[in-house]
């Protein structure tokens, strides 16, 4: 078995797994933190994805050892108690996601890119979601939702879309 301790979503975690164990088992079999999903389990569809120190990976493609030490954010971490996150309040004014399998990993995409990138062009935004498979929406409302957030993220005024 390995120790492997995480600071997750702010908050110091540790577990004891055995060393194959990937970062998205140990969040959600040992954290109970269920909002990445295991979609394909091979680093194909993006239903994983969580930011460590602030990136964008498969947490089922990393090691839970490999992020032993570091930051780890994943979608239970962005809301606060009584405030969506400006990229999931985006999400729901758009309707931009349908069944909302994909949509974790969408925002946590978004999220890193708005960090690094806060006035993203669409091939940009395009590009940060090309790891991220949705069957239902097309994208379309995905872009432009991510666009909406961006500016509310650099205080820019926006209005509810009609
Ligand atoms: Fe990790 Fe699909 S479940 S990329
Ligand atoms: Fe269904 Fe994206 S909303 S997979």
């Amino acid at each position: 078995m390995a120790n492997v301790t995480v600071n997750v979503n702010g908050e110091t975690r540790t577990a004891s797994v055995p060393p194959e164990t990937t970062l998205l088992a140990l969040l959600r079999d040992s954290f109970n933190l269920t909002g990445a999903k295991l979609g394909c389990d091979v680093g194909d569809c993006g239903a994983c994805t969580v930011l460590v120190d602030g990136a964008a990976v498969n947490a089922c493609l990393m090691l839970a050892v490999q992020a032993d030490g570091r930051d780890v954010l994943t979608i239970e971490g962005l809301a606060t108690m009584d405030r969506l996150h400006p990229i999931q309040k985006a999400f729901e004014d758009h309707g931009a996601l349908q069944c909302g399998f994909c949509g974790p990993g969408v925002i946590l995409s978004a999220k890193a890119l708005l960090d690094e990138s806060p006035d993203p062009t669409s091939q940009q935004i395009r590009d940060a979601l090309a790891g991220n498979l949705c069957r239902c929406t097309g994208y379309t409302k995905m872009i432009a939702a991510i666009q909406f957030a961006a500016r509310a993220l650099r205080g820019e005024p926006v209005d509810k879309p009609a």
